[in-house]
């Protein structure tokens, strides 16, 4: 078995995600160790669970970040390397029709937050870090401090859904209310837009007319704590490749996307 991985974790409420990751890792079941866990939030439950295990905690306050700003934007200083016209490009998280001024404010106070989230994290050298139900989306000034290798990502986010279907905040709730027949989970790395990285793993359960908001819930949850524990160890045996794949659809026009290609053991 080769060395262990070292993985970060973000949460942002009730942790039961970082907990199953925590739990994966001291049966073996993935070959690596937690050596961190924040949060955006000083209430997320998930983070006395973490403490409770001896893990190193930390939060970046992004509420009182945006307010702050709002009240005050001049009293702000922006990190060094931030480079607004830089990440505005890469940015497409956001409508491009929103307003400027939107745009502005959601990069500069996330360009705020993420410096934070950064110089926590830097006592805390590691290889892969896990978004087990973070709500923050992330911009890529934070995703390019990250991802510092070419064709490595090493962002690893789980959604409530399966993707490319309902991305967003409510990912059970939404599959509910649209009457899909079936639900699930999806973990993949994530990229500059909403929940649209590469995918490296998904699960699925029956829905029934019995099943409720709740039910459906429950059920995915049970899967997610199987599946990112399972996607974490690929990561940590080395066989995930990020592949950039071409496909010509029949009327010749040409498609690219990065595709996650998982190498037998
Ligand atoms: C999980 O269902 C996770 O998939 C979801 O939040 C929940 C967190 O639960 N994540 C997202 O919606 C990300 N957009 P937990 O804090 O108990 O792990």
């Amino acid at each position: 078995m080769g060395k262990k991985i070292k993985i970060g974790g973000l949460i942002s409420g009730t942790g039961t995600n970082m907990d199953a990751i925590i739990k994966a890792c001291d049966e073996g079941k993935i070959n690596g160790e937690v050596i961190f866990v924040g949060s955006d939030n000083s209430d997320a439950k998930g983070l006395k669970k973490a403490e409770k295990k001896r893990i190193p905690t930390f939060v970046v306050n992004y509420a009182e970040i945006m307010k702050n700003f709002k009240h005050a934007p001049e009293d702000h200083f922006f990190p060094d390397d931030f480079d607004f016209e830089d990440i505005k490009i890469k940015q497409s998280l956001l409508n491009k029709e929103t307003d400027i001024l939107k745009v502005s404010t959601f990069i500069e106070t996330r360009a705020i937050a993420e410096a934070a989230l950064i110089e926590q994290m830097k006592a805390y050298p590691f290889d892969l870090l896990v978004l087990a139900g973070f709500m923050r989306n992330l911009t890529p000034y934070f995703i390019d401090r990250v991802n510092t290798t070419p064709g490595k990502p090493r962002i690893m986010n789980i959604h409530p859904a399966l993707l490319p279907s309902f991305p967003g905040v409510d990912g059970y709730g939404d599959t509910f209310r649209y009457g899909c027949k079936v639900g699930g989970c999806t973990v993949h790395f994530i990229d500059y837009g909403e929940d649209s990285g590469p995918i490296i793993g998904q699960r699925t359960f029956p829905i029934s007319d019995k099943d409720t908001i709740d039910t459906i819930k429950q059920k995915g949850l049970a899967l997610e704590y199987q599946l990112f524990p399972e996607c974490i160890q690929l990561y940590a045996q080395d066989r995930l490749a990020c592949v950039k794949m071409t496909y010509t659809n029949d009327t010749g026009d040409i498609s690219q996307r990065t595709v996650v290609k998982i190498s037998q053991e």
